[in-house]
Formats: structure tokens, C-alpha cells, sequence
């Protein structure tokens, strides 16, 4: 199986922005987290990280019929993007979303995920274990349906 995983906008600043709620923990760290996550469940992953709302629509785009699923952490986009959202609805691949913090503790506008309209599954709340989860989900769980 190949995963495509997505990481939106200031995910590159993981270990900078906002310690108390994303952790310590660098973006690289979160990428070897991510690739050892994969291989530890036989699947091939590409990592894609944009602060760009139409890069992740083209990236998105790109995986029709080459990719067989996707990891999603559309950072603050999740609660805007409705072309986002279109994307994954076009290229129909089953797909998670992922959110290091726990999204209820949160503020309201953080309530609305536009990304879980096209999305199997929403885990937050989790840091970094929420990939592991959703690979996990998509490898096992969701092939064994
Ligand atoms: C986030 C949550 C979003 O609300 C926020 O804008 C992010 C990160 C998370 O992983 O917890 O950038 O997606």
C-alpha cells in the first residue's frame, strides 16, 4: 500500500510554535516518526508538507491513481478549505484526518473541520501517535473490512 501523508500550513514549525500544545518535538522528528510508522506496517509513504492551500489541492490531485491512501493534518486549512475538502472528495482515496491537539479543548473556530466531510476517520489529540494510529487504520483496520 502506498500512503500519502499531507502536512499543512506551520507543521514545518513543529519544536518552535506553540510548545505547550504541539510538544517539543521537531518536524523532522515527526517525519521519522511517520516513515518508521509505515514501514512497520509493510506500506510505502511519501510525506508532503505546504503552507499552501492550492500546492496541497494539486498534491491531492496528484495521487489519483497513484497513490491508495491519505493522511491528512490540514493544520488551521482544516477549518477554512473547502477546495481542500473537494480535492480528497475527487480523488475519492480513503483518507484520515490527523490533529496533534485535541480539537474540542480548543477555540470555536476550531470546531468546523471541512476535511472530515472527506475523511474515514478524525483522530486527534494524540501528538504524534495519532499517524501511527492512522496508518495503522488504513493498513489493518480498514483492508480487513
Ligand atoms: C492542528 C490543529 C489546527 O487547528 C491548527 O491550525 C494546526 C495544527 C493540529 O495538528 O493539532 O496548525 O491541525
Amino acid at each position: 500500500m502506498k500512503i500519502l501523508v499531507i502536512n499543512g500550513p506551520n507543521l514545518n514549525m513543529l519544536g518552535i510554535r506553540e510548545k505547550e500544545i504541539y510538544g517539543e518535538k521537531s518536524y523532522a522528528e515527526l517525519c521519522a516518526f511517520i516513515e518508521a510508522a509505515c514501514a512497520a506496517e509493510g506500506a510505502a509513504c511519501t510525506i508532503f508538507q505546504s503552507n499552501h492551500e492550492g500546492a496541497i489541492v494539486d498534491r491531492i490531485q496528484q495521487a489519483y491513481g497513484k497513490e491508495d491512501a491519505i493522511v491528512i493534518n490540514a493544520g488551521a486549512y482544516t477549518h477554512t478549505s473547502v477546495a481542500i475538502l473537494d480535492a480528497l472528495r475527487a480523488v475519492a482515496l480513503p483518507a484520515v484526518e490527523v490533529h496533534l491537539s485535541r480539537l474540542a479543548d480548543r477555540e470555536d473556530f476550531r470546531q468546523r473541520s471541512y476535511i472530515s466531510l472527506a475523511c474515514e476517520k478524525t483522530i486527534d489529540g494524540m501528538g504524534f501517535e495519532g499517524y501511527r494510529e492512522a496508518i495503522r487504520y488504513l493498513t489493518r483496520e480498514r483492508k480487513a473490512k
